[in-house]
């Protein structure tokens, strides 16, 4: 090798010169402060191409006395840079972490954005509230399909052939007409179903949904709910009736409010009558009284809330029940119609077109 060419790698590998390069790589090092800034400083310093990997290359050049020196040397030197590398690489991992944690800390404290909640539909939240009232007093909540047998929604309850709620108008027939299929147009073929199924005593109470060709308006759906309730059992009469609807209307409206009975026809009982709720807004102050009008009752004192009656023995002997022994009195409401005046809901399309903030002012009806 010429001496010119031995000149350079001479240069480099004097001590201070090799010194200088370790003290270059330190500071570099210290000063690397993420993993891909020592990557970088590990890169250009202990790298091939770093100048102490140069710098090795060059010890062949020099005289062979020299080269045992020099590589000690340059081994130490690139031995310090390796510590110094992997020592800071412990430290800014460490870092790093620390600095995760402390990014990715959870303040519990702080106020979040709520996801908003749902609320229990007000009706469904009024028949459980309905349910409650008559389970506390022993009875029992019964279901049937709303998908009925069109003897059951009718002939089991004494409607014959020609009476005019099975008109199609007022009646949905479900096609095949030859399965004698309706959508039910009311709660009552739930009782038929529990006294062909069970021994008296009977009492259930039936909520559940009903359906009528009807119009969909303020004051009409065609998809609405009812609740039946049927009390079977030795030695019933009308004044069970009148009790058992006085402590409903107390439970639904408040304490003390009175309930009347106005005669009326329905097939399945007899007798048979609507019953009226005393306004429970004005309390009748409003009758006679231009001064001051209620809009609850319109100011007649009474709001019609359902019908009821003493079932009627056909319909006891229709479904296996013998009237000589056992009598009984079903009554039935809308539910619908409830919400709408216990808690002021004007517009029964409201129950329908789910909105939430409607259920969600309803909220508490259930509790
Ligand atoms: N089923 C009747 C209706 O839908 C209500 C009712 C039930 C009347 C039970 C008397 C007894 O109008």
């Amino acid at each position: 090798m010429s001496a010119e060419n031995s000149q350079p790698g001479a240069d480099a590998l004097r001590p201070e010169a090799i010194e200088q390069l370790v003290t270059d790589a330190l500071a570099a090092i210290a000063a690397a402060d993420s993993t891909a800034a020592l990557k970088d400083a590990r890169l250009a310093h202990a790298g091939d191409r770093s100048p102490l990997a140069l710098a090795n290359r060059t010890i062949g050049s020099l005289a062979p006395a020299d080269r045992k020196q020099a590589g000690q040397l340059l081994g130490a030197a690139r031995g310090r840079v390796q510590q110094a590398l992997a020592a800071r690489a412990e430290q800014v991992e460490a870092e790093e972490l620390t600095r995760t944690l402390a990014q990715e800390a959870v303040d519990v404290t702080l106020p979040v954005d709520l996801h908003p909640t749902g609320a229990i539909h007000p009706i469904t939240g009024l028949i459980d509230l309905i349910s409650d009232v008559f389970v506390g007093m022993g009875w029992e909540v019964a279901e049937g399909p709303e998908l009925e047998a069109e003897w059951l929604n009718f002939d089991a309850l004494n409607i014959g052939p020609d009476h005019p709620a099975r008109g199609e108008s007022d009646t949905l027939f479900v096609e095949p007409l030859s399965n004698h299929l309706v959508m039910r147009t009311h709660t009552s073929p739930v009782q038929a179903r529990a006294m062909l199924t069970r021994e008296p005593p009977i009492y259930i109470v039936c909520p559940g949904k009903v359906y009528r060709a009807d119009e969909f308006d303020a004051t009409h759906l065609p998809v609405f709910h009812q609740v039946e309730g049927l009390a079977i059992d030795k030695g019933i009469s009308l004044a069970h009736l009148r009790g058992t609807l006085d402590h409903f209307a107390q439970a639904m409206f408040g304490a003390g409010l009175r309930t009347r009975m106005r005669p009326h026809y329905f097939p399945f009982t007899e007798p048979s009558a609507e019953v009226d709720l005393e306004c429970f807004v004005c309390r009748g102050e409003s009758v006679g009284n231009p001064d001051q009008p209620c809009r609850t009752c319109k100011s007649e004192g009474w709001i019609e809330w359902g019908g009821c009656g003493v079932v009627n023995p056909r319909v006891l002997r229709a479904c296996g029940i013998d009237p000589d022994v056992y009598s009984g009195f079903a009554f039935g409401m809308g539910i619908d119609r409830t919400l709408m005046f216990r808690n002021n809901a004007a517009d029964l399309r409201d129950l329908v077109e789910g909105d939430a903030r409607f259920s969600r002012m309803l909220k508490g009806v259930a509790r």
